[in-house]
């Protein structure tokens, strides 16, 4: 186990830092809060922490527009309050990674308020500007992708909101700043970036329009009402269409390679992840990323059988493909996206699929991450007064459809409610206590807090409760630290062409394990007395799901409850 770098070995679980800890009783989490939870999440048993930014921000995009990169957001405390959190944290032996938002700042960066105050400041050309737009291309969060300065009398170009201007990467002032911020959090000590958004850093040279017959808007409300197959293809093909000039353009991997020449320089193996799919950015496998998230695995609609065995079948075999070896990084869930319980459930067995899904991450080749909260079960939830919301990305929408498609505010809501993030960013349930052990009773929270902390959905409740989900997390934790098949072992699928279990080995030098996700409410009787290193092999059952007698199994005869994970070494 041992030749494996720590973020090979780690689990990953990312905090929202607004919605993790409130430690100063503001109704906002902080680094106070986090700090205190520390312990938390070392018996909950994760080795690496990934923080959303935490850094000063105007929050139009929830820290994704920063206006300081050497700072901490004052809502979430001080500088020192990050140091004194980095250092609990390593006292703990936990790593700690930042985001690191490269592609844009916020409008109210001092590096932007300069360059666009004039045609002929000093860093007049640190961001995208024009005379008139080029294009038709669109921002992906609000409409147009460019917005007019009057200062300058000039258009600025940004892929996200308008608060979120695009930085010029091909001007070498801008890398050497950046890179100096780079250097400023690495030298406190973090252990290495996520990288977002980095497909979005370079555009196409030429400006090439996209050939969208609508905008952003008509797209989004397209895509609702698409009903057919023949629409919902379109749709996509829409989608990919609007933004395909704006998107994985030449220059990336150079720029990635000089950041990764910067972490290279630290001591202490300091990583990087990229929030993009495309394994090209590992490079060669030593010069660019080391990891980029198999975002397809959670594309689906569904969790199935198959669709997990295509999606592995599919990364491992590009990964294997790289000058040296790629490594895979699996996850289900994020801030941008639909909770697992709620996206991945079918209303009936929600909790059962949602400890399948659970130990897929964790037993698949890979660096599982985690997202804050999905080991109590949270679900998402849905705002019911556009007043609440507080992802730009939804009002935005919401007036536009209103305003200029003439739809009703009710209906509007509806979408919205559907389609802005907050729904999964509410803020962590401590506690049954009121609003949730987060704040204290009567402190209004950023966003609402999900009633169903009441309903055993806390911290609190189920660390009592030996059969909660948070336990079941923990003791899965667990079983993948003590087996050097899980962290480490190939992945080989077994009865492929089954549609109801997914069987896989993991399948290390010093251990083999099976394990067999029932992704049905049958109980199945199964046979692997033939498959390859199974067969004539016992079953020591290392974790199951269900009730079941500790007893060794046969490859030959083995029942599997509905909904059963079940996990087994291989022993002779
Ligand atoms: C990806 C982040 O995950 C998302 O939350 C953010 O809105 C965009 N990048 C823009 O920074």
């Amino acid at each position: 186990m041992t030749s494996l770098k720590w973020w090979q070995t780690a689990v990953f679980y990312q905090i929202y830092p607004r919605s993790f800890a409130d430690g100063n009783d503001d109704g906002i989490g902080d680094f106070k809060g986090i700090t205190k939870k520390l312990d938390y999440l070392v018996r909950l048993g994760v080795d690496a922490l990934w923080l959303s930014p935490h850094f000063p921000s105007p929050n139009w995009d929830c820290g994704y527009d920063i206006s300081d990169y050497c700072n901490v957001a004052p809502e979430y405390g001080t500088l020192d309050d990050f140091k004194h959190f980095l250092s609990e944290a390593r006292k703990r032996n936990l790593r700690v990674i930042l985001d690191l938002v490269l592609n844009h700042t916020s409008d109210e960066h001092p590096w932007f308020l300069e360059s666009k105050s004039s045609r002929d400041n000093p860093k007049a050309d640190w961001y995208v500007w024009v005379d008139t737009p080029p294009n038709n291309w669109q921002s992906c969060f609000d409409g147009e992708a460019w917005t007019y300065v009057p200062e300058r009398k000039q258009y600025y170009y940004h892929y996200f909101m308008k608060q979120q201007p695009d930085l010029n990467w091909h001007n070498p002032e801008v890398k050497q700043a950046m890179w100096d911020a780079v250097r400023f959090w690495l030298d406190l000590g973090v252990d290495g970036y996520r990288l977002d958004a980095i497909g979005t850093i370079f555009e196409d040279p030429n400006l090439t329009p996209h050939s969208v017959p609508m905008n952003l808007a008509e797209l989004r409300r397209f895509s609702e009402l698409a009903k057919t197959d023949e629409e919902k293809k379109l749709k996509d093909q829409y989608w990919a269409d609007m933004f395909k000039n704006q998107w994985g353009q030449p220059g990336i991997h150079e720029l990635m390679k000089e950041l990764r020449t910067i972490l290279d320089e630290y001591e202490g193996d300091r990583m990087l992840v990229g929030e993009d799919d495309n394994i090209d950015y590992i490079g060669n496998g030593k010069d660019e990323l080391h990891l980029v998230f198999n975002f397809p695995l959670m594309r689906t609609e569904q969790i199935t059988p198959e669709h997990i065995r295509k999606n592995q079948q599919e990364r491992l075999t590009q990964l294997d493909k790289l000058p040296v070896r790629g490594w895979p990084c699996n996850t289900l869930g994020n801030h941008d996206c639909s909770r697992i319980y709620t996206r991945f459930g079918d209303k009936l067995h929600d909790a059962e699929l949602a400890r399948l899904n659970a130990a897929l991450v964790l037993t698949l080749k890979g660096t599982p991450f985690l997202y804050n909260g999905e080991e109590i079960g949270m679900t998402d939830y849905m705002l019911t007064d556009i007043l609440q919301v507080k992802d730009t990305m939804g009002s935005w929408y919401y007036h536009t459809i209103v305003t200029e498609m003439g739809v009703h505010p009710e209906e509007a809501l509806f979408r919205t409610a559907e389609m802005t993030r907050d729904k999964n960013r509410t803020p962590m349930h401590w506690s049954n206590k009121p609003n949730a052990g987060f704040s204290p009773e009567g402190v209004v929270t950023w966003l609402p807090i999900n009633p169903n902390y009441r309903e055993g959905i806390n911290v609190f409740e189920q660390e009592q409760n030996p059969s909660s989900i948070l336990n079941y997390y923990k003791h899965l934790l667990k079983v993948r630290k003590a087996s050097p098949a899980l962290v480490e072992g190939e992945y080989v699928a077994l009865q492929e062409k089954e549609q109801d279990y997914a069987a896989f080995l993991r399948r290390a030098e010093k251990q083999t394990v099976l394990v067999i996700l029932n992704y049905t409410e049958k109980r199945l009787d199964l046979d692997f007395s033939d498959a390859k290193d199974v067969k004539g092999k016992n079953l020591h059952t290392v974790f199951t799901s269900a009730v079941r007698s500790p007893a060794d199994h046969t490859a030959q005869k083995l029942t599997v409850a509905p909904f059963e994970v079940f996990i087994a070494e291989v022993t002779p």
